[in-house]
């Protein structure tokens, strides 16, 4: 399991990046749908696996950025090929490292996005501040589960308050559960 989803890595993480290929289309599709940004949008995704989710959300911010954040080499391998195009125009990003400890300045997205991963951050409410931190003031974050990840929206908007989020709110996501919540304007 840890191999295989968490931080994939050899046979198990290829056969576990193989599954989350199949699997996974539709809530990248989702996501890209719900995430309301506009063309010069810059986005992040937390924990972008083998970067379906990077995929879709490069096409909706044709003059904007992605980032992808990932401690997986292997992901990022796949990741970086599917998506070479965009790595190759400088339009996404792909970084090494973890939700706890994200390397970007203060402030700079408008979006963060996290599918299948919030349930595997070693320490969810630094992650969460962590996000909050890096959002610009009235920015978004999207957290969402496929049904075969064995994570949850339970508890999280919770979590998301006190890590200094103002609405937390579930969204209507048929491809699992999600949830959203913003960074204060101030
Ligand atoms: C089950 S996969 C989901 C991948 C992708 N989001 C998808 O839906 O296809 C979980 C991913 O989260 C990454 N991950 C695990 N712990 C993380 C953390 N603390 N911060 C960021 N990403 C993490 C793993 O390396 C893996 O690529």
């Amino acid at each position: 399991m840890y191999r295989m989803f968490v931080r994939p890595a050899g046979p198990e993480g290829e056969t576990g990046a193989d599954m989350m290929e199949r699997n996974g289309p539709p809530m990248a599709r989702w996501i890209a749908r719900t995430s309301q940004l506009s063309p010069q949008g810059r986005v992040l995704e937390i924990g972008f696996g083998p970067g379906l989710g990077l995929e879709q959300l490069v096409k909706i911010v044709p003059d904007g950025h992605v980032t992808g954040l990932d401690p997986s080499k292997l992901m990022h391998q796949r990741a970086g090929r599917r998506n070479a195009e965009a790595v190759r125009d400088g339009r996404l990003t792909l970084v090494e490292g973890v939700a706890e400890a994200m390397p970007f300045d203060d402030n700079i997205f408008d979006l963060v996005v996290s599918v299948d991963n919030h349930h595997f951050w070693t320490d969810p409410q630094a992650g969460l501040r962590a996000a909050l931190r890096v959002l610009r003031p009235g920015g978004r974050l999207i957290c969402a589960f496929t049904l075969p990840s064995g994570g949850s929206t339970r508890g999280l908007s919770r979590r998301l308050q006190t890590a200094g989020f103002a609405n937390p709110r579930a969204l209507d996501c048929p491809e699992g559960e999600a949830a959203e919540a913003w960074k204060p304007e101030q």
